[in-house]
């Protein structure tokens, strides 16, 4: 892919936060979803790309934009496979709570996992974890590993989980291990990204979340350099039978980067909706809009951070 497609991704995450920003805190989680569906949608349908949904809102017959399947862009241009989370913290946004993003991964064609919408078991480290951690291994072991790696005592790592019982026990075992926790209330992504940089103060992240974010993060995680391991958790036999149709026999085989994201022709592209550690929230001022955005490419490991104002009276007038 040209790497010029970058910016043109970006155009799709920020006019996805733009339209959500609008129900921040309204308590209205599936409409500011359904307004960052159609205007993503609306972006990805004008982008000179012959795309294809291979993440996106759900099956043709359950979705009717951006399922999966669903081709996008204008037909001319690079064949890419496309993931998207127009908004990836629903509650965040009906909240008002920090964390909420729009956010896209784009492969070249058949080059990420169609991965469907389940639970995936997690580890995501940054360079210092290459070759040292292992989903398999005792959390104990992984964090005194990860500690020796980056030459820092375990008490001083800390470690991102989403808040839920599912987690209980993995908890326990960090802080028994003497390092310390940051629960989430939603939004695995951003935390997994802020374990690969330095000085973000998050380590490491750990344990179940979606497995269409997983994807999602690979690519952000083959960017900057760091791992990340995941294991697919079907949780019944409908759930099985998905897998079987995608071709995984095996669940629980370990899915390793090049599993979750193949090669380096990949971009991820993200756009902050409410302000969190990485990106500042959609700002809306009296003549124009202002939104924070992140682009980076595996291939070149670049990572850029995008502010854009955007003319409100030409928006309304697209
Ligand atoms: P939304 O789909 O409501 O935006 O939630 C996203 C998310 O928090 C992911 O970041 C995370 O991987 C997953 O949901 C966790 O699922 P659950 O809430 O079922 O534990």
């Amino acid at each position: 892919m040209e790497r010029e497609l970058a910016l043109e991704f970006v155009r799709v995450t920020e006019a996805a936060a733009l339209a959500s920003g609008r129900l921040i805190g309204r308590g209205d989680k599936n409409g500011a979803d359904q307004l960052a569906v159609d205007a993503m949608r609306s972006v990805l349908k004008s982008l000179n790309i012959r795309g294809t949904v291979v993440i996106g809102e759900g099956e043709m017959d359950e979705a009717p934009m951006l399922y999966i399947g669903e081709e996008v862009g204008t037909g001319e241009g690079a064949e890419v496979d496309i993931a998207v989370d127009p908004l990836e913290g629903t509650n965040l946004v009906a909240k008002g709570m920090p964390g909420a993003i729009a956010v896209m991964a784009v492969a070249a064609k058949g080059h990420l996992l169609h991965a469907p919408d389940m639970y995936m078991e997690k580890i995501v480290t940054g360079s210092a974890g290459v070759g040292v951690i292992h989903l398999d291994a005792p959390i104990e072991e992984n964090l005194r590993s990860l500690a020796k790696a980056s030459r820092r005592a375990v008490s001083e790592l800390t470690v991102v989980l989403l808040d839920r019982e599912r987690h209980e026990d993995k908890i326990r075992r960090i802080q028994e291990s003497g390092a310390r926790v940051k629960l989430i209330s939603d939004g695995d992504i951003t935390p997994a990204i802020q374990a690969c940089l330095p000085h973000s103060g998050v380590d490491m992240l750990l344990g179940s979340g979606g497995a269409p974010e997983g994807v999602i993060t690979a690519v952000a995680v083959k960017s900057l350099g760091g791992v990340m391991q995941g294991r697919l958790i079907p949780e019944d036999d409908a759930q099985l039978e998905r897998l079987r149709k995608m071709g995984v026999a095996n669940s629980d085989h370990i899915l390793n980067l090049d599993d979750l994201v193949q090669g380096d022709d990949a971009f991820y592209v993200a756009t902050g909706i409410t302000g969190g550690d990485l990106l500042k929230s959609v700002h809306y001022g009296q003549e124009y809009a202002t939104t924070y955005s992140v682009a980076m490419r595996a291939q070149s490991g670049t990572v850029r951070y995008i502010t854009t104002r955007h003319r409100m009276e030409r928006m309304a007038a697209k």
